[in-house]
C-alpha cells in the first residue's frame, strides 16, 4: 500500500459480497488482493478530514442496515455502504488527561498514550460493544447505533464506561481477535500489561469464562 497512503487515503472500503461468482463456485472467495480491488473498480476511498490519520484498528460491518463501524484512534466512525463519504457519524473517544499522564508516568511515549478502538462488535440487537487500549487502560463501553439503517444512531452510552481489562490489550500495537458465535463473545486477548498472559475468553452479559494460563483445553468443556 505504500505509496498511495501517502495521499489522504486512509480507508479502503469493500462494497461488494464476497461471494463473487455465486452460482458458479461452490465455496465463497474470501480474500481479494488490492490489486484485485482496483482492477475490478469497486473501490471506494473514504477521505477523513484533511490533515487527520484515521488509524484504523477495527471494523465491524452491518449489512442488513449498510453500515461500517470503524474503530480508530481516539475516535469511532459510522460509515453508509451506499455513499462512504456522505454524513458519517463520530463519536470522539479520547483518553483523560489524567490517564494520558499516568501513561507518560509509566515511561510510554506520547502517541502511544491514546484510545486505540481494539473491539467492536454487536452486543444487543440496539448496542456494539466496543473497548479501547486508554492509554494502556483498556476501557470497554456501549454505543447506541438503534435497529435500522434509518435510526442514525450514534453515541457513546457514558454510563456504560467501564474498566475494559481483558477485554482489550493495554498496547495499541497488541493484536487480538473477537467474534461473536450464538450471542457469546469470544476474544484472543493479552490480558495483561507486559503481555505474559494471553488468554481465550468467552463473555455474555453475564458471565466472563477464560482460559487459565497453561490450560488450553477449558473453553471445550462446560
Ligand atoms: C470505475 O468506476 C467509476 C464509477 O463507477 C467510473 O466512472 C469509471 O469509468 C470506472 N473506470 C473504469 C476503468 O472502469
Ligand atoms: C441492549 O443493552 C443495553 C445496555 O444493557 C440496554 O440498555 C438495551 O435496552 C439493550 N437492548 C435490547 C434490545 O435489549
Amino acid at each position: 500500500m505504500g505509496a498511495s497512503c501517502q495521499t489522504n487515503m486512509l480507508l479502503f472500503v469493500f462494497l461488494w459480497s464476497f461471494f463473487t461468482h455465486s452460482g458458479h463456485t461452490a465455496y465463497p472467495r474470501i480474500r481479494l488482493s488490492y490489486s484485485d480491488l482496483w482492477q475490478m473498480n469497486r473501490t471506494v476511498v473514504f477521505q477523513a478530514q484533511q490533515g487527520t490519520l484515521l488509524q484504523a484498528q477495527t471494523m465491524l460491518l452491518d449489512e442488513p442496515n449498510q453500515r461500517l463501524y470503524v474503530g480508530a484512534k481516539n475516535r469511532l466512525l459510522a460509515l453508509r455502504l451506499e455513499h462512504i463519504n456522505r454524513d458519517h457519524k463520530e463519536i470522539r473517544w479520547a483518553s483523560s488527561e489524567s490517564q494520558i499522564e499516568e501513561c507518560l508516568m509509566k515511561g510510554r511515549e506520547k502517541p502511544e498514550c491514546a484510545n486505540y478502538i481494539k473491539v467492536l462488535q454487536q452486543y444487543n440487537s440496539t448496542h456494539l460493544l466496543a473497548c479501547g487500549t486508554g492509554a494502556f487502560n483498556p476501557t470497554c463501553g456501549l454505543l447506541a447505533v438503534g435497529t435500522k439503517a434509518t435510526d442514525r444512531l450514534f453515541s457513546l452510552a457514558e454510563e456504560s464506561v467501564e474498566n475494559g481489562r481483558g477485554r482489550c490489550p493495554y498496547d495499541p500495537t497488541s493484536l487480538c481477535t473477537s467474534t461473536l458465535y450464538r450471542g457469546e463473545l469470544y476474544m484472543g486477548v493479552y490480558t495483561d500489561y507486559w503481555e505474559n498472559d494471553g488468554a481465550l475468553c468467552r463473555l455474555n452479559s453475564q458471565t466472563y469464562t477464560r482460559t487459565e494460563r497453561d490450560d488450553r483445553q477449558q473453553l471445550n468443556r462446560e
